[in-house]
């Protein structure tokens, strides 16, 4: 229904604002009359500046309609039938990467800040231009700026390695969404992926384990060899891609942890002297305990490492990882403990500052800032240094950090986290074992809820939160297909809380308009998961729920008197004697009462044993109804009742589910 809405009126004139399928929504839109006809006569005329930008945009709307657009410097003053002009005014008042579009029948003109502002404005312009049918553009005028300057999705190559053709392809999506970071995870304990001149072996012995474990089972192993790595061409390249679609590569080089490949190829710069040392390139996910020394020989690999990454990566940031990294080593290393004694760190927390601490001086002087999530934190943070926040809600380190006049990115694993279910764990593995996540439940709803800035800052220091990412860890994503399901929709939602301003937030109006986008991914065959929108938590009629018992997860007291007999309140223990839930109505009730308990075999039944359904005319007294049996109960309502609860009668071991509680009159 909604699909069709969209689709109507976008070819009737009254197109309102609400109805264009752009993802994310611009901050102000204004709909008109008519549409402009993008004809094999269309063409570009652009600004000189942007000539790049033109480059690319013909060619994606060459993609879309069969056309190439002749494209014509603007002051070559060459008449163009028709055209979409693409010009730049740094006067306007907008955020860097800010843009206006005007279209109307006669052309279409869109104006940035900057290069990057033409460039998001005909990202705008892309998601305008309909899939099917006739290729007009709705009559819009479009004044647009983003929320902020951080708008990041991150890939973990090391887990599982992905050609540079689907980097691209990413790459491509992220900027349809107006998106402007990619933090490329590069090395990891499964596999170092970057190739580093200086350090061959990296790639020789680092890129490749011996087992992984398979999907299903992940406390086996499949003993596959397994890996592969960028060449510095590649990198180049992929570099070259992003820079010409105005996305910045931010690469991460983990350490001092999330080290055990590069340590396996070169065993000297981890703590070679602690007994029992074999590292080797890991073949089983978690955190491992392999760490860099903190040596000078070790600093001098690093600093290698990061000129090498620099030479490559032009990007004002340089992710040092810092999450992880296990003390066990570096407390038992007879070299370690030396150099704390000798520099004056108390434990492994302090041996991990001064690591932080070192390598951003390197960094610092090849003209780079440092960023890591945020275990830099520990013993201290590196005076300039950028955290990236993600443990838990990231609150806690963004406010603490702010507070100590840092800048962070949000990038918290309970909000931005795509590695867990998007879709209820149990009909995803039903799927099959290709299915498996890490755990948790993140539906898009969940995503788009977030709002990046934690509360409790002043207005100066929420200027400190740079931005917003969310983060694709790859351990249960063995191939680009995967990594799709679990990326899309999702990386949309992450786009509108990463661009769009806060007042606008609107779910409801969100899922209408990425019915819209959705089409986009499916005309390009990405492998997107469909959206779930978990139940709302309500009642059927308003009436509310109360209980004495505990919640499982998110299956609440409400959803056993909801009118869905598939949502059911799970409780979370076993049950005490007179342990209740009771309904209060939101208007009197009579008639017939049936309660159904119990769930599926692998829900352990979870049957109500003993208890019985009472109903109340004032709150205080409790007439019986009826008297469980076989989890179930049934009986007649006496005229008025206003409350009705189920009380256990009888101590149990098992959980409990009721399932519906129905009422006819
Ligand atoms: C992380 O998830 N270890 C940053």
């Amino acid at each position: 229904m909604r699909k069709a809405l969209v689709a109507l009126a976008l070819l009737s004139a009254s197109v309102t604002a609400a109805d264009l399928p752009l993802i994310p929504l611009p901050k102000e839109v204004k709909t008109g009359e008519g549409s402009f006809a993008v004809t094999a006569e269309t063409g570009i005329r652009f600004d000189a500046a942007l000539a790049n930008e033109a480059k690319v945009f013909s060619a994606e709307l060459k993609a879309r309609t069969g056309h190439e657009p002749k494209a014509v410097r603007e002051e070559l003053r060459i008449m163009l039938p028709s055209e979409i002009r693409l010009d730049l005014d740094s006067s306007l008042a907008l955020q860097p990467g800010g843009y206006t579009l005007e279209a109307s029948p006669k052309g279409v003109v869109i104006k940035g800040k900057d290069a990057t502002g033409a460039w998001n404005g005909t990202r705008t312009l892309l998601q305008l231009l309909p899939l099917e049918g006739g290729k007009s553009i709705p009559a819009v005028s479009i004044k647009d700026e983003p929320r902020f300057g951080w708008r990041g999705m991150h890939l973990d190559v090391g887990r599982h390695f992905f050609p540079v053709e689907n980097i691209k392809g990413f790459i491509d999506w992220l900027a349809f969404h107006k998106m402007n970071t990619f933090h490329w995870h590069l090395t990891e304990d499964q596999g170092w992926r970057i190739e580093i001149k200086k350090y061959p072996k990296l790639t020789e012995i680092g890129a490749w384990r011996d087992s992984s474990p398979p999907y299903g089972n992940r406390n086996s192993d499949d003993g596959k060899r397994y890996g592969g790595f960028y060449t510095q061409e590649q990198i180049k390249e992929v570099v070259a891609y992003a820079k010409a679609r105005h996305i910045t590569i931010v690469p991460e080089i983990d350490m001092p942890g999330h080290m055990a490949a590069a340590i396996a190829a070169y065993p000297q710069f981890g703590n070679s002297d602690i007994p029992g040392y074999a590292p080797k390139v890991i073949g089983r996910w978690g955190v491992h305990p392999y760490t860099l020394a903190p040596t000078e020989e070790a600093f001098r690999f690093v600093d290698d490492v990061l000129t090498e990454v620099c030479a490559l990566f032009p990007s004002e940031y340089i992710h040092i990882g810092g999450d992880e990294a296990p003390k066990g080593q570096w407390e038992s290393s007879p070299r370690v403990k030396e150099l704390m004694k000798k520099v004056g760190l108390k434990n492994g927390h302090d041996v991990q500052s001064y690591f932080i601490k070192r390598v951003e001086k390197m960094l610092e002087k090849k003209g780079r800032k440092l960023i890591g999530w945020d275990e830099i934190r520990e013993g201290g943070l590196a005076p300039s240094a950028t955290v990236m926040c993600w443990q838990g809600d990231g609150v806690k380190a963004a406010v603490d950090s702010v507070r100590e006049g840092h800048d962070v990115v949000m990038a918290p694993n309970h909000r931005l986290y795509f590695d867990h279910y998007q879709r209820p764990e149990k009909s995803e593995l039903a799927k099959g074992p290709e299915f498996e996540t890490i755990g948790g439940f993140r539906p898009v709803s969940n995503v788009y809820d977030y709002d990046p800035v934690p509360t409790g800052l002043t207005p100066d220091q929420q200027k400190h939160v740079l931005g917003v990412q969310g983060q694709l860890w790859t351990e249960y994503m063995h191939d680009w297909k995967k990594v799709e399901y679990m990326a899309f929709p999702r990386i949309a939602a992450l786009a509108e809380i990463a661009w769009s301003p806060a007042d606008k937030k609107n779910y409801e109006g969100f899922r209408g308009r990425l019915d819209g986008i959705m089409k986009h991914y499916d005309a390009a065959k990405v492998n997107r998961a469909e959206p779930y929108d978990p139940p709302k938590r309500e009642t059927a009629d308003g009436s509310t729920v109360t209980t004495s018992l505990g919640i499982y997860q998110e299956h609440w007291p409400e959803f056993a008197y909801d009118g869905k007999p598939e949502t059911f309140f799970w409780v979370n223990r076993e049950l005490k004697e007179n342990d209740h839930l009771t309904v209060a109505f939101k208007e009197p009730k009579s008639g017939k009462v049936t309660v159904k308990t119990g769930g599926e075999a692998s829900q352990n039944g979870d049957k109500l044993d003993g208890g019985v359904l009472e109903a109340s005319a004032d709150g205080s007294t409790w007439k019986e109804v009826a008297a469980f049996e076989g989890g179930a109960a049934s009986g007649a309502l006496p005229t008025g009742t206003k409350q009705l609860r189920i009380r256990v009668t009888k101590p149990q071991k098992n959980w409990l589910i009721i399932h519906e509680i129905e009422v006819q009159p």
